[in-house]
């Protein structure tokens, strides 16, 4: 049963990417995924204060809810992760997590130092993200972040879900199809781990 993290990066608990991801989390829990989820608007976070107190051993020493976080990833196989489009890239929350994962990047390339940087990656990520307009480059700036952000916590980046012209709270109720297709995503992620741990 692969062990996968859910992680809801909207400030609103009933914005669109979270129910995309509720919809995602519920079709890999129904392929038989045990997944843990994070609200990050609930916890409380510094931002990285760049100190480099992670050189030692890899570990962030700021003590607050990033310890528990820096756990789950170690220990996960997989990881979907929903933000919104703000400003072209993630939400601020998400901006957050991804700084305090340098200290897994440090541990990758500093510390542990595999050839190159080429290590094979252990997890597989899943991308959603939402944003009001329909411009074509809306998600460019969001996926090179993500790609380097999974590079740093070991993250190969298998799917993504991307949808425009979605504003307001509810909007994406408005769109079985989308539901529909979130809901069938998290059972195909899910499946890639039973395949490749078969
Ligand atoms: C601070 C802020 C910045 C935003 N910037 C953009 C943007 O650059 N492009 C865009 O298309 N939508 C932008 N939006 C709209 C959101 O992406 C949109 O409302 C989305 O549906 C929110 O997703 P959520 O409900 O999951 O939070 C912005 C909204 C906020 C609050």
């Amino acid at each position: 049963m692969p062990k996968l993290l859910a992680v809801y990066g909207s400030p609103r608990r009933n914005g669109n990417t979270s129910v995309l991801l509720q919809n995602a989390v519920a079709g890999a829990r129904d392929a038989g995924a045990c997944v843990e989820e994070i609200w990050l608007n609930k916890l409380k976070m510094s931002p990285c204060l760049e100190i480099y107190g992670c050189k030692k051993d890899g570990r962030c020493v700021i003590k607050d809810d990033f310890q528990a976080i820096y756990d789950q990833i170690s220990s996960c196989d997989g990881i979907m992760i929903a933000s919104p489009i703000f400003f072209y890239a993630v939400s601020a929350q998400v901006k957050i997590l991804m700084d305090r994962c340098q200290s897994f990047w440090v541990k990758k390339y500093w510390i542990t130092n595999p050839p190159n940087g080429q290590a094979k990656l252990r997890r597989k990520g899943l991308v959603i993200s939402v944003g009001a307009s329909t411009r074509k480059n809306l998600f460019d700036g969001l996926t090179l972040s993500m790609k380097a952000f999974f590079d740093a916590i070991d993250t190969e980046l298998t799917e993504q879900l991307l949808y425009t012209g979605l504003d307001l709270e509810g909007d994406i109720l408005k769109h079985p199809d989308y539901l529909a297709e979130a809901y069938e995503t998290g059972k195909i992620f899910c499946n890639k781990f039973q395949t490749a741990q078969s």
